[in-house]
């Protein structure tokens, strides 16, 4: 089943052209966005929705907190989102208008079923599941539902289904963005088109893997790391350091870039490699100031630049440019590097990739 591939997590990460064309399939020939994708009766229940709260755990969590940056931007709906073991628990002022999505690759977390079976007896009706397993629980349990085409995923450490759920959460944020008027048809097409080229865009960035190889070996002997980025960004700054965690071991933090001089700041030295999410858009010069404080306390730098991002190669300072710049849904594209990063500091500490120790593919307990 492993083909030419050495790990599962590996071939995963090169699936992921094939799965988000796959995701994205009911938009490959027409020309909207059509909220039935979300369900029969989806375009009455998304019209109404004036507030979204998203609640997952993990990776998934970290999916909804890019969606956030969307929803609140393209479609002008405000939007929270929650990690579901600490939803469940909470004592929550419910909205019976909200539309509450949950995010679950599995559809079978413990706490995200838990979670959404909590919104629900607080008088929550209008459920959505955005999940990549059709008959889990979790999407037995809602109105409306999605279902990612990303495949079977085996590896522990999610990838396909991260930027899976991405698509599925972008087309969301479109649909919503539509139905509120908050959409030109220029601007619907301008976003279709940049959907739609993504599994190539993907592709071009899987070319990196030899230049995030070796920077892996540099990085694999270290015992920490601050992964750093801004908006957007830094729910894919959280992503990679979760996923270098979860199989090198290596210990890793992520931060707003801004929130560095609150604190972090005290931990950089030479020792501490700082991998920093700085694609070309309209908070790369604040990032940039905050890289020139991790490089005056002698702190290493790993940029993930891309297409435009102008920063320059220097002592200490190593970038990698991503060919193209991608809006919006940049996101999508800059998890792809921080994914083969881990991979390969896997590789080299020799830890076993897919089935890292302690953790389960599917939490089905709390
Ligand atoms: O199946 P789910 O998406 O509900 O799983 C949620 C988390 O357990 C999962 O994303 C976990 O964080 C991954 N192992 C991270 O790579």
């Amino acid at each position: 089943e492993l083909g030419t591939y050495r790990h599962y997590m590996q071939k995963e990460i090169f699936e992921q052209p094939q799965a988000i064309a796959n995701t994205l399939e009911t938009i490959a020939g027409g020309n909207v966005i059509s909220p039935q994708v979300f369900g029969a009766h989806a375009g009455e229940v998304l019209g109404a929705t004036r507030r979204v709260l998203i609640i997952a755990c993990g990776t998934s969590f970290h999916a909804g907190l890019v969606a956030r940056y969307w929803l609140e931007s393209i479609a002008g709906i405000p939007c929270v989102v929650e990690i579901a073991s600490e939803y469940r628990y909470r004592e929550s002022v419910p909205d019976p208008d909200t539309l509450v999505v949950v995010i679950s690759q599995s559809g079978e977390t413990a706490d995200t079923l838990a979670a959404l079976k909590h919104a629900k007896s607080l008088g929550m009706s209008k459920t959505l599941a955005i999940c990549n397993v059709p008959e889990s629980a979790i999407v037995r349990e809602t109105a409306l539902r999605f279902v990612t085409r990303a495949g079977p995923e085996i590896g522990v450490a999610s990838t396909k289904a991260f930027t899976t759920q991405l698509a599925a959460l972008a087309m969301l944020t479109l649909a919503l963005a539509k139905l509120n008027d908050r959409l030109t048809s220029d601007d619907e097409q301008r976003y279709l088109t940049a959907l739609r080229h993504l599994p190539v865009a993907i592709g071009k960035v899987l070319e990196l893997e030899p230049q995030i190889e070796r920077w892996a070996q540099r990085f694999a002997g270290k015992q920490h790391a601050l992964f750093l980025g801004r908006g957007r960004h830094w729910p894919i700054a959280m992503e990679g350091a979760l996923k270098l965690k979860e199989i090198s071991y290596i210990h890793a933090e992520s931060y707003a870039a801004g929130e560095l001089k609150h604190g972090p700041l005290a931990l950089v030295d030479k020792d501490m490699p700082v991998i920093a999410v700085a694609p070309a858009d309209e908070l790369l010069e604040k990032l940039k100031s905050n890289l020139q404080e991790v490089r005056a306390r002698g702190g290493e730098l790993y940029v993930f630049a891309d297409a435009g991002s102008a920063i320059e190669e220097s002592e200490g300072v190593h970038i990698l440019h991503m060919p193209e710049h991608y809006g919006m849904l940049s996101p999508v594209l800059h998890v792809i590097p921080l994914q083969l990063l881990s991979y390969h500091a896997a590789l080299v500490k020799g830890t076993d990739v897919d089935k890292p120790r302690n953790l389960a593919k599917s939490v089905t307990v709390e």
